[in-house]
C-alpha cells in the first residue's frame, strides 16, 4: 500500500500546542488542549532519548478488527508522529502498539500469537515498549490474562479513552512498569486530535461511536459503549478541512448509521446529515457503514436516489433469514420485511450494489432456519456477503444460550453457503463487463507495476494500465473483462 504519511491537524489544534508549549504544567480539564501538551511533553522525551541513542525512535501501529478501529489507529499514528517518533515498516520498532478487535474468537487468538512472535525484536531492542488498545481490552478477563501472564507489555488501554493517548504514551515513556489504564465508560467526545491519514485522497468519518442495539450475539455494545453521534457541525467541519486537503471521497463511520443523531441537543437524522455532506465542495463521493436494516428510512432512500455523490452501494448486514433466528439475534425485523426493504431500494436506485454479512451457527439454528438463509440470499442476489461461523462471546445473551450448534454442523453449513454467495457475487459482479464505469485510482497494482488499481462507483475492483501520478484522480475506464470479483480495463479517451 502506497502511505502517504500525511499528518493531519486541526488549525485549532495546532493552536493549542503553540498554547501548551507556554504552560508549564498541564491544564486541570480534560480535553485536547490537555493532550496538546502532554504531546509537546513527549516530543521532548523522545528527543532526549533519541540523543543519547544517537537515532531516531520508531513506532508501528497494527490494526486489527473493522474501520473504526482503522480510524483510531490513523489518530493515534498522529499522536506518535508528533510525539517524534518516525513509522517504521515493521515490528521491528521501539514502540509498537496493537489497536485489538474481540468480535470473534479468532480476533483474539491472532493478537496473542502477534505478541508471543515480538521476541525477536524485544531481544534485539530490550527497551522496546508494546502497547495495546482497542475493544480487546475493555475485557477485564484479557487484561487479567494481560497482567499476569504479559508482564513485557508496557501499556494497556481501552476504547473509552483513547483520546488520553498522548498522556498515558508520556506515562509509559517514564515509567519501568506495567501500565492499565482501561475504564467502563466515558461519554466525552474529543474533537481537534491530529491524526495521520493513511490515504491522501479518501478518508473516513466518525460520525458516532458505541452501539445500543444489543443484538444477542455481539460484543460491541459491551466493549464500545453506549452511542453517541458526533454533532453536525464538527462532522461537517472536518469534511470540509479533509476537502480542503485534497479527499474527494469520504466514508461516513458508525455501528449503525441509520440512527445517527439521535440524543443530540438538537436531532439531526442520518439523511439530513448526508445533505449536508454532499454540499461539501471538493467532495465527490461519499460512502457509508453500517446501515442496520431496522432503521434505513424512507427519507434515506429519496436522499440516495437523488445525490450526485452518494455511491449506489449499500452494505446492509442481514446475519440471518430465518425470522425466528432473526427474533433470537434481536434484530428487529423479519425476512419479509428485510426483503421489501430490498425491493424499495432496488425500485428506487435500479443498480444498487448490496452486500451483506451473515451468521452461521447461530445457537438454535436448525437445517429449516439455515434454508431460509439460502433462500433469502438467492432472492437477493448479493454483490458480496461476508460470511462469518457463529462465535461465543463471553458475556453476550447468546453465549447463555442453550442449543449451541455443534462446529460439524456450522462447518458444513458454512462452506455450503460460503459457495453459494461466491456463485451470486461472481455473477453479480461481472454484469458491468464492456460498460465504461468512472474509477477512483487507489494505488500502484501490486503483482504490475504496468497497472494502477482502482473502484467504481459501485465498489468493484478495477485494474488497468497507468501509473502512480494518477493516484487519487478519476479516469472513465472501460471494464473489458470481469475476473470473479475484479474487472480489467483500459482507459478512455477523455474526447472518445
Ligand atoms: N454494526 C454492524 C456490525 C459490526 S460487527 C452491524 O450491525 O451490521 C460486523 C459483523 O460481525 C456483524 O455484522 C456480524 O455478522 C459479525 N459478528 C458479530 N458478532 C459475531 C459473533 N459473535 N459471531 C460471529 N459473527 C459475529
Ligand atoms: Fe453488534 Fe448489532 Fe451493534 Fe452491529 S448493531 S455492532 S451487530 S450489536
Ligand atoms: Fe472489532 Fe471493535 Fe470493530 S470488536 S469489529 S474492532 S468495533
Amino acid at each position: 500500500m502506497e502511505r502517504s504519511d500525511i499528518i493531519f491537524e486541526s488549525e485549532e489544534f495546532r493552536q493549542m500546542l503553540l498554547q501548551a508549549s507556554a504552560m508549564e504544567e498541564p491544564p486541570v480539564k480534560d480535553g485536547s488542549l490537555r493532550q496538546a501538551w502532554f504531546i509537546n511533553r513527549c516530543r521532548g522525551i523522545v528527543s532526549e532519548r533519541e540523543q543519547k541513542l544517537g537515532r531516531r525512535m520508531t513506532f508501528c501501529v497494527v490494526t486489527f478488527g473493522c474501520q473504526m478501529n482503522e480510524r483510531d489507529s490513523e489518530k493515534l499514528r498522529g499522536i506518535l508522529q508528533l510525539s517524534g517518533f518516525l513509522p517504521a515498516s515493521s515490528e521491528d520498532a521501539d514502540f509498537v502498539l496493537y489497536n485489538t478487535c474481540t468480535v470473534r474468537e479468532n480476533a483474539n487468538v491472532r493478537l496473542y500469537g502477534r505478541l508471543g512472535a515480538l521476541s525477536t525484536y524485544r531481544k534485539k531492542n530490550p527497551s522496546m515498549k508494546i502497547a495495546l488498545c482497542g475493544c480487546m481490552m475493555q475485557e477485564k478477563d484479557e487484561i487479567e490474562r494481560i497482567r499476569s501472564g504479559y508482564k513485557y507489555v508496557s501499556l494497556v488501554f481501552g476504547t473509552h479513552n483513547l483520546y488520553r493517548f498522548p498522556e498515558l504514551l508520556c506515562r509509559c515513556l517514564l515509567s519501568d512498569t506495567q501500565i492499565i489504564d482501561v475504564v467502563d465508560r466515558d461519554d466525552t467526545i474529543v474533537e481537534d486530535l491530529p491524526l495521520e491519514r493513511t490515504y491522501a485522497f479518501k478518508s473516513g468519518v466518525n460520525i458516532m461511536f458505541g452501539c445500543n442495539n444489543f443484538c444477542t450475539y455481539c460484543i460491541v455494545p459491551y466493549v464500545r459503549g453506549r452511542e453517541r453521534s458526533r454533532e453536525p457541525g464538527d462532522i461537517i467541519r472536518e469534511v470540509e478541512n479533509l476537502a480542503r486537503d485534497g479527499v474527494v471521497e469520504v466514508m461516513l463511520l458508525g455501528q449503525n448509521v441509520n440512527s445517527y443523531g439521535k440524543g443530540l441537543d438538537r436531532e439531526v437524522s442520518f439523511a439530513a446529515l448526508l445533505q449536508e455532506v454532499e454540499k461539501v465542495d471538493g467532495i465527490e463521493r461519499i460512502r457509508f457503514m453500517t446501515s442496520h436494516p431496522k432503521d434505513l428510512s424512507d427519507d434515506l432512500i429519496e436522499v440516495m436516489k437523488g445525490s450526485g455523490k452518494i455511491c449506489p452501494h449499500l452494505h446492509l448486514p442481514v446475519q440471518s433469514g430465518s425470522s425466528r433466528l432473526l427474533k433470537k439475534m434481536n434484530r428487529h425485523y423479519t425476512k419479509e420485511s428485510y426483503l421489501d426493504l430490498v425491493s424499495r431500494l432496488r425500485g428506487a436506485i435500479p443498480d444498487l450494489s448490496l452486500s451483506t454479512d451473515l451468521i452461521v451457527g447461530f445457537p438454535g439454528e436448525t437445517e429449516a432456519d439455515f434454508q431460509e438463509t439460502l433462500d433469502l440470499v438467492r432472492r437477493v442476489e448479493y454483490d458480496s456477503a461476508f460470511t462469518f461461523l457463529y462465535s461465543r462471546r463471553t458475556g453476550t445473551p447468546a453465549a447463555a444460550m442453550e442449543d449451541q450448534v455443534d462446529e460439524k454442523t456450522a462447518h458444513e453449513r458454512f462452506d455450503r453457503l460460503l459457495s453459494l454467495v461466491q456463485e451470486t457475487g461472481r455473477r453479480r459482479s461481472s454484469r458491468f463487463e464492456g460498460s465504461v464505469q468512472r474509477v477512483l485510482v487507489e494505488d500502484v497494482n501490486r503483482q504490475d507495476s504496468t497497472l494502477v488499481t482502482g473502484r467504481t462507483p459501485h465498489n468493484l475492483v478495477v485494474h488497468f494500465p497507468g501509473d502512480k501520478e494518477m493516484i487519487g484522480t478519476f479516469a472513465d475506464v472501460l471494464l473489458t473483462q470481469a475476473h470473479g470479483f475484479y474487472y480489467t480495463g483500459r482507459e478512455m479517451n477523455a474526447s472518445g
